[in-house]
């Protein structure tokens, strides 16, 4: 398993203002335009040729920000469970409790832009059971389905689907983003499409479910931001004034992960990555 401190940074965008992580040490930082990430034709093209890999070499392809990433939201998305029933209010930042796997083990989860799909695989070591993962890249759902029967978890349902104009028509108790968000923001038209992205986002999860984001693009302060920019945008900028803002909140900060290393750049401390999870009131 790989630990941060040995991955390779393989794409560093600084022009985008983005780390991007991954376990492959074989790209040069400099070798791909920051934009191309945001392009389902980039996906299309790295999924087919992550295919050929598996079906050559068995390789599973990137594990985003890394093994130890993957492992840590697994386990911190179990115990945000407590929250979800409402065990311990929200805000409070004591949710490293036990968790019961009979409360939580058919909650149906859905992970965004899944990719490999590994970080489904990882949630159902954890004990979830109603697995969904979707993408916008055929390639990434037949790489991901090919992985989890390989892998033993062929109960996971994996589906082609763009989250900025999805088909499901179910709702989810958690979801869960590993860098699609990102993606999303890396698109010419990233801001407004990120937008979409959270009123999309909003629309799949249950009321009182969790959205649980790993992002290497923004920091957990930019994504509270940006959480409050779509909530006043949708209702309106006057109604989501000082005092009005309870009434109209369509996410309520939970936590963030704490426990992933920092690092100094440019004189400044911080985590390359970060996992936040918001509740949908
Ligand atoms: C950085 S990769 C992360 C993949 C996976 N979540 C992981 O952690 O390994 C971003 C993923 O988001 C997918 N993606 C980007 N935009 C999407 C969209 N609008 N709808 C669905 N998937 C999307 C890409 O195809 C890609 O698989």
């Amino acid at each position: 398993m790989a630990g941060m401190g040995n991955l390779a940074v393989a794409c560093l965008f600084l022009s985008f203002n983005v780390f991007y992580i991954s376990d492959k040490d074989d790209q040069d930082p400099g070798d791909v335009e920051g934009s191309m990430l945001g392009l389902q034709s980039y996906w299309d093209a790295s999924y087919l040729e992550d295919l050929a890999n598996f079906q050559e070499h068995g390789h599973t392809g990137e594990i985003w920000f890394g093994a130890d990433v993957m492992d840590t939201v697994a386990v911190w998305t179990k115990s945000l469970c407590n929250i979800i029933e409402g065990k311990i209010p929200s805000g409070q930042d004591n949710i490293k409790s036990e968790v019961n796997e009979n409360l939580f083990s058919n909650y149906p989860v859905l992970d965004v832009g899944t990719g490999n799909g590994l970080l489904l695989q990882a949630l159902a070591k954890q004990g979830f059971t109603d697995l969904t993962g979707t993408d916008y890249s055929k390639g990434a759902v037949e790489l991901a389905r090919n992985l989890a029967a390989r892998d033993g978890f062929s109960s996971i349902n994996f589906l082609v689907d763009d989250v900025l104009e999805t088909k499901l028509d179910r709702k989810f108790k958690i979801i869960t983003d590993k860098g699609t968000l990102d993606a999303i923001g890396l698109h010419p038209d990233g801001r407004a499409k990120r937008m979409v992205y959270w009123e999309s986002v909003s629309n799949l999860v249950e009321p009182g479910g969790i959205v649980v984001i790993t992002s290497c693009n923004h920091t957990k302060d930019e994504l509270l931001h940006e959480v409050e920019d779509f909530t006043k945008r949708k209702f309106g900028k006057e109604n989501v004034d000082e005092g009005a803002r309870d009434a109209s909140e369509i996410f309520r900060y939970i936590d963030h992960v704490r426990t992933y290393p920092t690092i100094m750049f440019g004189g400044i401390e911080g985590s390359q990555v970060c996992t936040v999870a918001f509740q949908r009131v």
